[in-house]
């Protein structure tokens, strides 16, 4: 079975993105094992002269990088993914590069009717960076809209149409960390790549 990272991007108490993603862990335990990260207690990222990093960064760079994927649920703030989401992907390409051709699945909740869409796009660009150069599932986007509405009491998604759409999306996301699997050709050699970056030349 698959050992999925799953990352709450809020370090709020009362976050409806922890609830989608406490919600795909229990749905989908018996086609993945997924163990949710927080990033409350990371500190602030300072750049460290030395790249000595806190062992909280280090912890979760070790399960991300130990990880057949990974699931982000961001949140929106100000169109954006919230800073503290921000801070852990800073942490996670500074001397440790676990994102590095891993799978990611991207979804999102808020409180409107967007579903965080423009937070999900900015993760996305984030992602893509050259020393995070994750491997994010093409033309997908869960938005979980309304988030406060969406779950009852036992935390369960209550609209069919999105518990349906999450189905599809996880069956596709299993398929696509089979297929990028297979795209192994230059993993060491990009992981080398971004270990070596180097922003004064690059
Ligand atoms: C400072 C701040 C900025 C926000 N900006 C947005 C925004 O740009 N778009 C949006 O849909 N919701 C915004 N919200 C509302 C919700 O926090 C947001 O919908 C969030 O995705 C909810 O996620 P959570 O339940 O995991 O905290 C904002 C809230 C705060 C406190």
């Amino acid at each position: 079975m698959k050992h999925f990272i799953g990352i709450v991007g809020a370090n709020s108490d009362e976050s409806t993105n922890r609830k989608l993603l406490q919600y795909i862990k229990q749905h989908f335990a018996d086609q993945a094992d997924i163990e949710l990260l927080e990033i409350r207690d990371l500190p602030v990222f300072n750049k460290p002269a030395d790249k000595v990093l806190p062992e909280a960064v280090k912890v979760m760079a070790d399960k991300v990088e130990k990880s057949d994927g990974v699931i982000i649920s961001t949140p929106e703030y100000d169109h954006s993914a919230p800073a503290a989401l921000m801070n852990v992907l800073n942490w996670l390409s500074y001397g440790v590069y676990p994102f590095v051709d891993k799978p990611v699945m991207i979804t999102g909740a808020s409180y409107g009717t967007l579903g965080s869409s423009r937070a999900q796009a900015h993760l996305r660009q984030m992602l893509d960076a050259p020393e995070l150069k994750a491997r994010i599932m093409p033309s997908s986007e869960f938005l979980l809209g309304h988030s406060l509405q969406a779950f009852d009491e036992q935390g369960q998604l209550q609209e069919d149409t999105q518990i349906k759409r999450l189905e599809g999306l996880f069956a596709d996301f299993l398929q696509f960390v089979e297929i990028t699997a297979q795209l192994n050709r230059n993993v060491a050699a990009d992981k080398e790549a971004a270990a070596h970056f180097n922003w004064k030349v690059g």
